[in-house]
């Protein structure tokens, strides 16, 4: 419920702001530096671009597109350079969060510029969007360090009139999914230690888990997402590839701190899908 007193209002809350903020979320594209490559069968540069038009046609200009890490597979500058030219083609601002897969520095040093930027947060209307680093150089779980856990608690305490959503690549929690779950975020404690203290948390986006996924902690909604490429089978505790099509988070962020969201999928299962591989 909005304060009575606008003369109250921090300049951030803005009385017209009753639309909600419309963002977007793709993740783990695994782009190579040789578009022509393919992953488990797949070519992830036409499955990353067949998601991207359909964000076109379905949803045009929204106010920010997320990218939730491993965007390039091989970590190349020119798989970098490739993303980079095709996202800045889209109508909205593309915030970029590095995973396992990516290299931050070389990521940071192609990307961030124009309209595709790796940034700490973001903050619109009356809504925080923190973006962290939960990558270990050479490993492939998540772990957040005590300079990313600095930045998500400064930012919660510096926008503590802001309903937050917290983004990371990797899940901070287990997913019922043995393989997959070690490689989650290896010190949720600590993690869930700050975002308890903050009660304007109201989402924890990630990707990694290349599969939709919805749970809660608390009174905080936990989001994952698919991959714009392949697909793992959800609650199995071996690698599987699940044949459903790649796909894409919408979100509606309302003024009042509710979340409203939902999965996107290309309307077919791109062909050429390796069943037999055992591992990406
Ligand atoms: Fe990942």
């Amino acid at each position: 419920m909005k304060p009575e007193n606008i003369s109250q209002l921090p300049p951030y809350y803005a009385p017209f702001a009753d639309a909600p903020l419309r963002i977007l979320q793709i993740s783990d594209c695994h782009l190579y530096a040789n578009p022509g490559r393919c992953l488990a069968g797949l070519n992830t540069q036409s499955t990353f671009d067949a998601v991207l038009d359909l964000i076109e046609q379905e949803f045009g200009s929204t106010d920010l597109i997320l990218a939730t890490g491993d965007l390039v597979h091989d970590a190349s500058p020119q798989g970098y350079a490739r993303l980079r030219e095709r996202l800045e083609q889209m109508a909205s601002p593309v915030y970029c969060l590095p995973g396992n897969h990516d290299s931050p520095a070389v990521m940071s040093q192609t990307l961030n510029r124009g309209k595709v930027q790796m940034l700490e947060m973001v903050q619109l209307q009356n809504w925080l969007i923190v973006m962290l680093d939960s990558t270990v150089p050479g490993r492939e779980g998540g772990h957040l360090g005590a300079a990313q856990l600095e930045i998500l608690e400064h930012q919660l305490q510096q926008n503590i009139h802001c309903h937050a959503l917290i983004c990371l690549h990797h899940h901070p929690l287990p997913i019922n999914s043995a393989w997959m779950d070690r490689m989650v975020l290896d010190n949720p404690t600590v993690f869930f230690q700050i975002i308890d203290r903050f009660a304007q948390v109201k989402g924890i986006l990630f990707g990694h888990i290349h599969q939709e996924y919805m749970s809660w902690w608390k009174q905080v909604q936990l989001l994952g997402v698919p991959s714009t490429c392949i697909q793992f089978t959800p609650q199995l505790d071996q690698f599987n590839l699940d044949r459903v099509p790649p796909g894409l988070r919408w979100l509606e962020l309302h003024p009042d701190g509710s979340i409203e969201t939902g999965v996107r999928r290309l309307s077919a299962m791109p062909t050429k899908l390796d069943l037999s591989v055992a591992g990406y």
